[in-house]
């Protein structure tokens, strides 16, 4: 009886080198270890058996069993392996592309916002932020901004409606809540907060009751900068940017002040540049910012004497400094998150 036990094994060695692929290895196991196959016929004899001969009989089945259970699942490992190597296509070429590196990169205005930041700092400008969701005071009557300015109006600016929790807040009417439509209000609470002299720079979100079209969208980015000192001019004013300038649009940028009118600052400008490097825009004068000398009244409203101190003010769309460097055309682009337009910037700045 073990030395049929022994030949099983034996049956199921041999087997093994006829095994190249499942269907064979099902069909050997299958003579073996199947219902009709020889060692589990084998084992049905145990019950014929006398007594004293059940236990010898039993431990020469079990490790007959265990040794043709461990052919299989060896020979098992190896087809499956031989399996592998084929779907990856043998034989491996070293020489196919790697595959693409998806690493994360700044969105264009982040990359804008900092390097506009990065410039303003090594001339000694710090960053300030303050809240999106402004007073009519900070945002309009602080800044000389009068009843009747059409900025105000209800289809140019989002108020917040007069029974929303935020109109609670306040109590005057005059205070009534919206949210900022440039960031030219952190003028305000900068000179409120901290005495001259100030250089300070405030990056931040705007919304206007605009449709989205090409060139315009309901929330925008700005950035404003603000110096107050004794002394200050329009020089200051034009040196600074004139630097700001070559260092985001190249050396070769020529820039001018042309007059214009803010509430306030007097006198106001826009600032207009052309360079060379600007493809379809290089031979045009282009409208970039605005800017000017602070006007007296918003010092005064502040509590600061206009006879010792002066500054000088200019505000600056993020989106639009981008959308010059780069020739992009249309403003939605930024806000769609299509990988095919963002990943062109990756290391852009
Ligand atoms: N706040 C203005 C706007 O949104 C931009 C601006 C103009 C800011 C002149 C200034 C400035 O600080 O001096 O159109």
């Amino acid at each position: 009886m073990e030395n049929d036990l022994q030949a099983i094994v034996s049956q199921a060695e041999a087997s093994q080198a006829t095994i190249s692929n499942r269907s064979d290895w099902d069909q050997a196991k299958a003579v073996i270890l199947g219902p009709k196959g020889s060692l589990t016929q084998a084992s049905k004899l145990i019950g014929k058996l006398p007594r004293e001969e059940k236990p010898a009989f039993g431990q020469a089945l079990n490790q007959a069993k265990k040794q043709v259970e461990a052919l299989f699942a060896n020979s098992l490992s190896r087809i499956e392996e031989q399996a592998d190597l084929i779907a990856l296509g043998k034989p491996y070429d070293p020489t196919l592309p790697a595959v693409p590196n998806r690493s994360a990169s700044l969105h264009p205005l982040s990359a804008t916002r900092r390097k506009v930041v990065a410039i303003f700092r090594k001339l000694g400008f710090t960053v300030t932020e303050a809240t999106e969701a402004e007073t009519e005071w900070f945002c309009f009557d602080a800044l000389n901004t009068p009843e009747d300015h059409p900025a105000r109006d209800e289809q140019d600016t989002l108020f917040f409606s007069p029974d929303s929790k935020w109109a609670n807040v306040s109590k005057k009417a005059k205070e009534a809540h919206l949210l900022r439509t440039h960031t030219s209000s952190v003028q305000i609470r900068t000179m409120l907060r901290e005495k001259p002299p100030l250089r300070v720079i405030a990056p931040g979100r705007c919304f206007r009751r605009d449709t989205v079209d090409a060139t315009h969208s309901a929330n925008f980015h700005q950035l404003e900068g603000l110096c107050v000192d004794r002394g200050v001019t329009l020089l200051d004013l034009k040196g600074v940017l004139d630097h700001f300038l070559k260092e985001m649009f190249g050396t070769k940028v020529q820039t001018r002040l042309r007059p214009s009118f803010f509430p306030f600052t007097e006198p106001s400008f826009e600032v207009d540049l052309k360079a060379p490097n600007l493809g379809k825009l290089s031979d045009k004068w282009i409208e970039i910012m605005g800017c000017g000398l602070v006007d007296p009244e918003v010092l005064k409203l502040v509590n600061l004497d206009p006879d010792e101190w002066s500054g000088f003010a200019f505000g600056v769309g993020i989106e639009r400094i981008t959308m010059i460097l780069h020739g992009i055309d249309d403003i939605r682009h930024f806000y769609q998150n299509d990988q095919r337009f963002l990943s062109q910037f990756s290391g852009s700045l």
